[in-house]
């Protein structure tokens, strides 16, 4: 088994719990494979929801910059590609935990530059890839992170949404966006996430009214006050309780994608 998963869409709906609460079902179905967490959101950071600081690990944007200073400075050894050096920095810079693996990409290059954020997580996409069986990203909120070269070949692309209007016109423009995208996504799916009403019909017809055959729907995760209070709390998302509902969702939900 090899997957490169996806999740993306409007900021706060959810994308970085989704992410754990994917990586708690993988470990609980796939506990020998090697997994990955992309970090590529340069404003937040997963390792706050996981409980976690990256302590002497660095962000690998911050150190590719610097990598690309010393380089147009020529202080980098003669005989070593520029490849090889992006490589060494990624592989340096993986922070390395029992269950899984996470690198942060951490600061972007000048505001509002998504290019070089994009061309990071390319570089370690292409440098980690075969090393892992699992590779999460979890990406910046937001269009420009689609709209270049991001990552080759996603095998999931897992667009999130709460139950705004916001939310989903977000996510019908990154579906309206995908032919501009050089990413291939073998498949899209729609999550929703905070799911908190009494029927689900309007959200199906809408999703299956805008998708266009494009998305599928992965399945609803409820609003869970659980969810909020271990974040308040400051403890890791992936300690949440099997005996809570949202884990058996998120097990049910999760295992879609594997059908
Ligand atoms: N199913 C849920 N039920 C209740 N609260 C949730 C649920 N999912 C996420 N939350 C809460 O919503 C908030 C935003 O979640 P999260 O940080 O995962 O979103 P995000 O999309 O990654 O945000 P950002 O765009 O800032 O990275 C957090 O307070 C989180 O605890
Ligand atoms: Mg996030």
């Amino acid at each position: 088994m090899k997957k490169k998963v996806c999740f993306a869409g409007k900021g706060g709906v959810g994308k970085s719990s989704c992410v754990i609460l994917f990586l708690k079902y993988i470990i609980a179905n796939f506990p020998e494979s090697k997994k990955l967490i992309i970090d590529a959101d340069p404003d937040a950071n997963i390792l706050d929801l996981l409980n976690e600081s990256l302590g002497l690990y660095g962000t690998i944007g911050g150190e590719i910059i610097e990598l690309k200073k010393k380089i147009d400075r020529k202080e980098v050894p003669p005989n070593v590609s520029e490849r090889k050096l992006i490589e060494e920095t990624i592989l340096k810079n993986i922070k390395k935990n029992r269950q899984f693996d996470v690198v942060v990409q951490g600061r972007r290059e000048g505001e509002g530059c998504y290019c070089s954020v994009n061309n990071v997580v390319k570089s370690i996409i292409d440098t980690l890839e075969e090393i892992y069986q699992f590779v999460i990203i979890d990406s910046p909120a937001g269009l420009e992170f689609f709209s270049r070269k991001t990552a080759k070949d996603i095998d999931d692309l897992i667009l999130v949404t709460d139950m705004s209007k916001m939310s989903f016109h977000t996510i019908e423009r990154l579906i309206e966006i995908k032919e501009e995208v050089e990413a291939k996504f073998r498949n899209i799916w729609i999550l929703v996430n905070k799911y908190n009403a009494n029927t689900k019909a309007p959200f199906i017809k809408r999703i299956e009214e805008f998708s266009n055959g494009e998305a599928r729907l992965l399945g609803f995760l409820d609003y869970n006050p659980e969810i909020q209070r271990i974040n308040f709390e400051t403890k890791s998302l992936l300690e949440i309780s099997k005996d809570n509902p949202i884990y058996h969702q998120a097990q049910e939900v999760f295992s879609s994608l594997f059908k």
